[in-house]
């Protein structure tokens, strides 16, 4: 039977498996739309989407970032978003959250469940006294993009060569 979201079980993850995390990320990421992927494989630079979105980054974030994750009833990793406040060290206004990485199961795609970790990474961010959600993500994922833009959140700007593999576009959310 196919997953519906209800089935869905969402809980923050504390001792996460780095193999499953990193296989996970890896087929999340090397199943992106289409159009995506094909401008990915023409301009990634020689850089390719594992190395851009590298375990140890992931692994050093959770040093002080929250990884929230779904999984169906027989416990499959079906998504996964991690963030956290932005800088911690200062955290220079204590106003700023922001996510590190979003990813869904290619084969759960479209069920909403994106949207639902989106919304709960938003209230913990509330709590944590965030007055804002930022994200950047690359300027080949636009798919993404008008996921992101349909949740609300605004372009703040590009950043040229962030990534090692080109540039990347900042997103905001007011958290009212
Ligand atoms: C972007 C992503 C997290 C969305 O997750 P999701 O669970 O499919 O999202 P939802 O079901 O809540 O929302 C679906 C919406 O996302 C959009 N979308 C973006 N990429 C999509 C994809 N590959 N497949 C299906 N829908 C996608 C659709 O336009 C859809 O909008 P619609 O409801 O108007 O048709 C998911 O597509 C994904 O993991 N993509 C690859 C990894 C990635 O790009 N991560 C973010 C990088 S920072």
């Amino acid at each position: 039977m196919a997953t519906t979201n209800e089935e869905v079980k969402y809980e923050i993850q504390e001792n996460p498996s780095l193999t499953e995390l990193s296989c996970f990320l890896e087929n999340a990421f090397n199943a992106l739309t289409p159009g995506d992927q094909a401008s990915f494989d023409v301009e990634n630079k020689g850089q390719t989407l594992k190395e851009w979105l590298d375990i140890d980054q992931v692994k050093d974030y959770l040093k002080h970032g929250f990884l929230l994750e779904a999984r169906n009833e027989d416990g499959k990793l079906l998504g996964i978003v991690l963030f956290g406040k932005q800088n911690p060290i200062s955290w220079p206004d204590g106003n700023k959250a922001e996510m590190f990485v979003l990813a869904v199961d290619s084969s759960t795609r479209g069920l909403g469940i994106g949207s639902k970790l989106v919304e709960m990474a938003e209230n913990a961010a509330r709590e944590m006294g965030a007055k804002s959600l930022i994200l950047s993500t690359h300027v080949l994922l636009t798919a993404d993009h008008k996921f992101y833009e349909k949740l609300g959140f605004v372009k703040i700007g590009i950043l040229k060569e962030y990534y090692g593999n080109g540039d990347a576009v900042f997103y905001s959310k007011k958290l009212n």
